[in-house]
């Protein structure tokens, strides 16, 4: 792939009114949800789920990426059909998550810092001769009264920078995740600042370390309170919105290829919401905002059909139902045309959504 080839993959992952689908939770993650909904927790579960998820019927139309893990991109159907194949044959780009993890960060209580640059260069190689095109390094930041600390901001910009650098040169987009954490009590002010911080020196290593930023696609939280801040001042749909776009249009060069948030651990309907508010600007500050506003959710489009699954083949139907609608919920939030009754019990089967959508 040339650096053209870099760009145009960027392009039709976040172009096209189609969103990414993260199923690249480690193991222990993996096992953890498992545990809390009940599966079993072996390598032939997690298997059959992520083949649930990856030929949930018609995912292509609102989902242009799924993001595997080390095991699944190996894994494949019962069928034997690797999963490779599968998302080939439905037209959705395969990539791949490749930091081995966030670890404390020495000296520096509270902080994290992601791991993996070790043989990194090898794994790439390996992964885009399966056929990967686009890769994924989340650097995570808790918030803490005094934390995340400057040295912890540049520790995960230069990893992240490294990591990047590293997958152009072997021809992967890679998705930079730089994400501040919900969990705490801190203001959405806070996560505000905070996020400036965090993308100010992601970007800084970013030209530093000679990365092609229109061969690149951030995947970002959106500026929000803390999970557990006093609930006195709730914030409306909108403010988020607003306080997520400001930060943006401050940091992110013009140049990204686009821009996708995570759920991190939003309600899927608070996901949906927000990112559909995102994306309903007025006409003045559209013009403003030079890239697209996507999706890369894991939790928000997964969680409903995990707990619906449960590890019993009679469900995969009735769970791909729901995966197939969650993923045309946030297609519709792409457009700024996702409506709350598009919860409704009864409001329809993923069919019926696409039939609203084409209305609008
Ligand atoms: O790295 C995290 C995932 O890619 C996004 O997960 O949507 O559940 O926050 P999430």
């Amino acid at each position: 792939m040339t650096s053209d080839g870099l760009v145009a993959t960027a392009q039709a992952l976040v172009g096209g009114g189609r969103g990414l689908l993260a199923i690249d939770e480690s193991v222990p993650t993996c096992n953890t949800r498992f545990a809390d909904a009940g599966i079993d927790q072996t390598e032939e579960t997690r298997r059959r789920y992520r083949e649930l998820l990856i030929t949930t019927p018609h995912l292509a139309e609102c989902i242009s990426g799924v993001i595997l893990h080390d095991e699944t991109i190996r894994q494949g159907k019962r069928d034997g059909t690797s999963f490779l194949q599968v998302l080939a044959d439905a037209g959705i780009i395969p990539g791949i998550k490749v930091d081995t993890g966030a670890r404390p960060l020495a000296l520096h209580p509270s902080e994290m810092v992601t791991e993996g640059l070790d043989g990194l260069r090898g794994r790439l190689q390996e992964y885009s001769a399966l056929g990967a095109r686009f890769a994924k390094w989340r650097a995570v930041f808790p918030v803490g009264v005094r934390s995340p600390t400057a040295c912890g901001v540049e520790a995960n910009a230069h990893a992240l920078g490294r990591y990047a650098a590293l997958c152009q040169e072997a021809n992967l987009v890679p998705v930079i995740e730089p994400e501040v954490l919900m969990t705490g009590t801190h203001t959405m002010a806070r996560c505000g600042e905070i996020t400036r911080h965090v993308l100010c020196s992601v970007f800084e290593q970013m030209h530093r370390q000679g990365v092609r930023l229109d061969g690149l696609v951030l995947k970002v939280n959106m500026v929000l309170p803390g999970l557990d801040s006093p609930p006195a001042e709730p914030v409306t749909m909108q403010e988020v919105a607003d306080a997520t776009l400001a930060c943006l249009l401050e940091m992110v060069p013009p140049a990204v290829a686009g821009i996708v948030f995570l759920s991190g651990g939003q309600s899927c309907e608070r996901a949906s919401a927000r990112l559909n508010a995102l994306n309903r600007q007025t006409a003045f500050a559209r013009a403003r905002i030079p890239w697209s506003l996507g999706f890369s959710y894991a939790r928000a489009i997964q969680q409903p059909a995990l707990h619906i699954w449960g590890g019993l083949e009679a469900n995969v139907g009735a769970a791909q139902q729901a995966v197939s609608h969650r993923a045309a919920c946030n297609r519709a939030a792409l457009r700024g045309d996702y409506d709350a009754a598009m919860e409704q019990p009864g409001y329809g089967t993923p069919g019926s959504v696409r039939v609203k959508q084409q209305a609008h």
